[in-house]
């Protein structure tokens, strides 16, 4: 089995968003045998809420079904019960790398190498893109979860 987690700062807006794209990617392609994800936030601001109401909202306007998510913070044991850790922005991977603990092998990306023609490293905090915010972030993130799903089932990455 590889797992994949996806990690931001709150876990409420863009790696659960990730999370369930990835998950329906997973079932679409019937790899729910091989692969597994989850997410969290390096933070627990929202620890024990669900994703932000705008996320599910749009979501579900894409058939994405965001209502299990529940927020928790980055553990020291994900980076031994996860294979890939995928960063949301730069400051999300450099507190992973900063916490990663000797012996855990686990693969820390971050989000944005994924996307086609990517403008930024960040997946910005769609409440910084005023009304189209969590519409804008749904297509930049859809557009990185089949490459991403690639890399993740490139022969390198295989165990
Ligand atoms: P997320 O967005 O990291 O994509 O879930 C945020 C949510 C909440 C906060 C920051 C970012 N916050 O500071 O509460």
């Amino acid at each position: 089995m590889k797992r994949v987690l996806f990690v931001c700062l709150g876990n409420i807006c863009r790696s659960p968003l990730a999370h369930g794209l990835f998950r329906d990617e997973i079932q679409k392609r019937g790899l729910s045998d091989t692969l597994s994800v989850d997410s969290c936030g390096t933070s627990a601001y929202h620890n024990g809420q669900g994703a932000d109401p705008n996320n599910v909202r749009v979501a579900a306007l894409h058939g994405v079904d965001l209502g299990d998510m529940m927020s928790r913070r980055l553990e020291d044991s994900d980076f031994f019960e996860f294979d890939i850790l995928v960063a949301m922005d730069l400051s999300n991977e450099r507190d992973m790398r900063s916490r990663q603990l000797p012996g855990s092998e686990a693969e820390i990306v971050r989000f944005m190498d994924f996307v086609p023609a990517a403008e930024s490293p960040n997946v910005p905090d769609p409440y910084w893109g005023g009304a189209d915010g969590f519409e804008h972030v749904f297509q930049l993130v859809r557009s990185g979860i089949a490459p991403l799903m690639e890399h993740v089932l490139s022969p390198s990455e295989r165990n």
